[in-house]
């Protein structure tokens, strides 16, 4: 990559910080974990809806922080409009694409894709009844007879998205192998530790982190528990 050669040797920067990682580890995790939990069968399916519900509370965390969190987290830093996107594509094709510290324009279209599609997915799940009709989501409506059309349709979507969700994820994981060993860009790595080599970035200089991150963190978390177990109980679901 052009920029690498005005890089100064050994000089980093933060670019992520502990809660965004955690955030993203996370995910990663709880998708995997709700494959396996209903690949084991019907007798994980509970463990396959709790799954889920830890699937919201970090999406909803992750809007919070959106908003609270890091300079580098904010939506106000990555969330740009669809032709930036396409002009920093245009500029990368060029060879003339500029090293972001954030999430670059196209890469931000992504996150959002990744995050409506899982959270889609894990919402249709609350609807969701399974296939021997025994067990399902809060709002499965099992004691009162046969799903209503809503109930049935985002069950066919929820038992359907999950191949969407593989082809997004397969591209995001290929496009950041791609950045960082071929590029050399270490965006994987700085997902991991956080910190990237200084370079002449295109968004800012290096991360800013408001005061008293962890409690913000700690606040955030709690909100997204309340929030979401909060909307099931209020609606009348039960938490399975
Ligand atoms: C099910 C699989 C995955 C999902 C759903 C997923 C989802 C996400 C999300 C939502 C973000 C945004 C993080 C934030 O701003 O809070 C993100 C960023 C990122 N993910 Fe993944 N991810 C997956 C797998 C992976 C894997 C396996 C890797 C490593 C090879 C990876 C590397 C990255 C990197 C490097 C970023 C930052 C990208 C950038 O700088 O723009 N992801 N991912």
């Amino acid at each position: 990559m052009e920029a690498a050669s005005t890089r100064p040797r050994g000089r980093t920067v933060a670019a992520w910080d502990l809660p965004t990682r955690l955030f993203k580890w996370a995910f990663v995790l709880a998708v995997a974990n709700a494959w396996l939990m209903q690949w084991l069968g019907d007798a994980w399916i509970r463990y396959h809806v709790w799954n889920g519900y830890a699937v919201l509370v970090l999406i909803v965390f992750r809007l919070i922080w959106g908003f609270v969190g890091s300079s580098t987290s904010r939506f106000t830093s990555w969330v740009r409009w669809p032709w930036t996107a396409l002009g920093y594509g245009y500029a990368i094709v060029r060879g003339r694409g500029r090293p972001y510290l954030g999430h670059n324009p196209l890469g931000s279209w992504m996150i959002i894709a990744l995050l409506l599609i899982v959270g889609s997915q894990a919402v249709a799940g609350l609807f969701t009844v399974d296939s021997n009709g025994l067990v399902g989501g809060p709002f499965a409506n099992l004691d009162f007879g046969d799903p209503t059309p809503v109930q049935s349709a985002l069950s066919r979507y929820h038992h359907g998205a999950f191949r969407l969700i593989l082809i997004f994820a397969t591209v995001h994981i290929a496009v950041n192998l791609f950045y960082q060993f071929v590029k050399h860009d270490p965006v994987v790595a700085a997902m991991i530790v956080g910190r990237k080599p200084v370079e002449p970035f295109a968004d800012e200089a290096g991360m800013h982190a408001p005061p008293h991150l962890a409690w913000r963190a700690i606040a955030s978390l709690a909100a997204a528990i309340v929030l979401v177990l909060g909307t099931i109980k209020v609606f009348g679901g039960t938490l399975a």
